[in-house]
């Protein structure tokens, strides 16, 4: 049980994994195991409490979740059927087990989880320090557990007191209680940052995501923007922050995955499940969307034909995995529709005064839909008054909430933070809507559409292709773990795949990886190339646009008399490229603007594979979590 003194200093939260529970099972064993499926949210620190016995128990330890069960296996707590849990991803302040959640009051009778950040933290705890609470640290979180415990002495009701409490703080949070006094409640709040209720049989869930729960219920509420929710065994009951009662009927979803999709189905990674699980979220992607005439009948897109008729400019804005499928997408809807369209990164969008109004189609693509950059930038767009449409793999989350149309990628739950199964999804769902724009506009029409969308629907098969044939480039990573450096370079929709291999290898082997246009290279970067580095290399077709193919080629023969060492993925058949290649990866032959959804494949594996030669945690790279919460 810990409640130590904090070291000085600011601490802040923003991106954890929160579970609450309440109900007839023990809440340590379903808070614990929920913590379990959200420990990607973060893994800093983790931290439990449990009413029983007309007290308050808590427990919280530095590292991953496994230090704090390692830690509760000696001391345990006492049994009780009210409980909530934590876990971190540290930005300020050292990932501590002082910095570690829940955060109690003086008396330890309240206690609190927290992810985001409370703005106005430093005046309130100001203001508790002048009215006599003894404050042991600068935390934001543990302003709210004062606060929360000196309204509820006055007015002895959680929910109420953490209305009054929200009513207070500036800044995106969600907010978790709970108080020795009311030991069959649980308390949440939400602001900008994602939570959700699992509504049970005799038992109830709060969670950042429905992982935390589903083995125990598949339907939800989604919790709305400034509301506060109370969590009662037999009773959900939903209001804002101003105590207006919600009609949560309106946010209430059947969760369509189930528990086994979380889990690891017999693979050592979740990212090697989500790798193999490819074939089969491209084809579900797809399924539905496309009519047996072979049209696309994209019926989410609920922005009116009208409207998309009138787009003079495509505005995709995502980050990092999601932002190089946006990249690829500038090709597909370029090359369909003949609309100009921008990829931006989402962090960097708004800052620079976009020109944006009513024709301006902008597109926000995320697996997680929580994504705070990329949220912003939709937020910018709307009030320019722009249609946002979202790509996201994450049924009710915020994005997709604030959007004016949503296409789901069916990717399924991605839990492995390094993003793989979500990025061909959506791509999927960039050229489906690069497509239905071409359709709808009347610049690609319907046999055109059929002939790529039956193309498309043949992808699948060829992404469990390559997926068989993995194994030397498996070998081949083994051997090139103790380099230091690996290039990455392709030319049209080449490009964003080799920046993307170059990013997976970066964050899962720690190795400095980096990507170019290979039309660059004479420009600077080919004084990089030295004897035996590695450089990977995305070849396109040979087929269609075989200037672009040659070109590469000749990039290729030029690095090779500098002494690289050239790792070229190229299509099956590729003879021209055979003699310049010291490694050669094929892929099955597709048109050029699919090609992507084939070649990133072998990209993902070799960083996965070259991780694990090297000792990496391939689930949970360092200094990352899976939601990016914060700008
Ligand atoms: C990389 C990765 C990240 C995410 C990015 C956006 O493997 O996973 O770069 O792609 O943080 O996340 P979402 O798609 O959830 O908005």
């Amino acid at each position: 049980m810990t409640h130590g003194r904090r070291p000085p200093g600011r601490t802040l939260h923003p991106m954890c994994g929160i579970v609450g529970y309440v109900g007839g099972q023990s809440a340590l064993d379903v808070v614990l195991a929920g913590l379990r499926r959200l420990e990607y949210r973060g893994y800093d620190s983790a931290g439990v409490a449990v009413l029983a016995d007309g007290g308050l128990a808590a427990a919280k330890k530095a590292g991953k979740l496994a230090n704090l069960e390692k830690e509760l296996a000696g001391r345990p707590l006492p049994s009780g059927a009210t409980g909530i849990g934590h876990t971190r991803w540290a930005t300020h302040g050292g990932p501590t087990d002082a910095n570690a959640h829940p955060h109690l009051d003086n008396p330890g009778r309240v206690a609190v989880v927290h992810n985001g950040i409370i703005e106005n933290f430093a005046a309130l705890r100001a203001e508790l320090a002048e009215r006599g609470h003894a404050l042991e640290s600068e935390t934001d979180t543990e302003v709210v557990a004062h606060l929360l415990s000196e309204v509820f002495s006055s007015c002895g009701d959680l929910a109420e007191s953490m209305r009054q409490v929200c009513r207070r703080l500036e800044g995106a949070f969600t907010l978790v209680a709970v108080h020795a006094d009311e030991p069959d409640v649980v308390v949440g709040a939400r602001r900008n940052s994602p939570l959700v209720v699992g509504v049970g049989d005799g038992e109830n869930f709060l969670a950042s995501d429905v992982a935390a729960f589903i083995a125990h219920t598949r339907e939800a509420i989604e919790l709305g923007q400034d509301q506060v929710v109370e969590l009662r065994r037999d009773r959900v009951t939903v209001t804002g922050f101003d105590g207006t009662p919600a009609d949560d009927a309106v946010r209430a979803y059947h969760v369509d995955w189930d528990a086994s999709a979380a889990e690891k189905g017999g693979y050592d990674y979740f990212m090697l499940k989500e790798i193999a699980e490819q074939p089969r979220a491209v084809a579900d992607t797809l399924l539905g969307r496309i009519d047996a005439a072979g049209s696309l009948t994209l019926d989410e897109v609920r922005i009116p034909a009208s409207v998309l008729r009138e787009v003079d400019k495509v505005v995709i804005v995502a980050c990092g995995t999601a932002y190089h499928a946006g990249m690829i997408a500038k090709y597909a809807i370029e090359h369909w529709t003949r609309i100009p369209c921008e990829t931006e990164l989402a962090s960097e969008f708004r800052y620079r005064d976009p020109i944006l109004d009513q024709r301006t189609l902008v597109i926000a693509i995320s697996q997680s839909g929580e994504t705070m950059d990329t949220l912003m930038a939709l937020r910018h767009a709307r009030e320019q008054g722009a249609n946002v449409l979202a790509i996201c793999n994450t049924n009710g989350s915020t994005i997709p909430r604030e959007s004016d149309a949503v296409l789901y990628t069916h990717a399924g739950p991605e839990v492995a933070v390094a993003s793989t199964k979500a990025f061909l999804t959506q791509l999927v769902a960039c050229y489906l809507v690069a497509l239905y724009l071409g359709q709808v506009r009347g610049t690609k029409w319907g046999d055109e559409v059929g002939s790529v969308v039956r193309e498309l629907s043949e992808i699948a098969g060829e992404v469990e292709e390559v997926l068989e044939t993995m194994e030397p480039v498996r070998e081949l990573a083994r051997s090139l773990a103790d380099k230091n450096t690996v290039l990455f370079l392709g030319r049209h929709v080449g490009y964003p795949v080799a920046l993307e291999g170059a990013l997976k290898l970066k964050e899962l082997a720690y190795m400095h990886a980096e990507g170019f246009a290979a039309g660059e290279l004479k420009h600077g970067p080919i004084a990089l190339i030295e004897d035996d580095l590695p450089v990977v290399v995305v070849v396109p077709s040979p087929r269609g646009r075989s200037v672009l193919h040659d070109k590469i080629v000749s990039n290729i023969q030029e690095i090779r008399a500098r002494g690289a060492r050239t790792i070229v993925i190229a299509e099956r058949g590729d003879e021209a490229v055979r003699p310049y290649a010291d490694h050669l990866i094929e892929v099955p032959p597709t048109p050029v603007l699919l090609q992507p959804l084939v070649a990133t494949v072998p990209l993902q594996v070799f960083a996965c594979e070259l991780a694990t030669a090297r000792g990496n945690e391939v689930d949970q790279p360092r200094n990352l979590a899976k939601s990016v919460t914060v700008e």
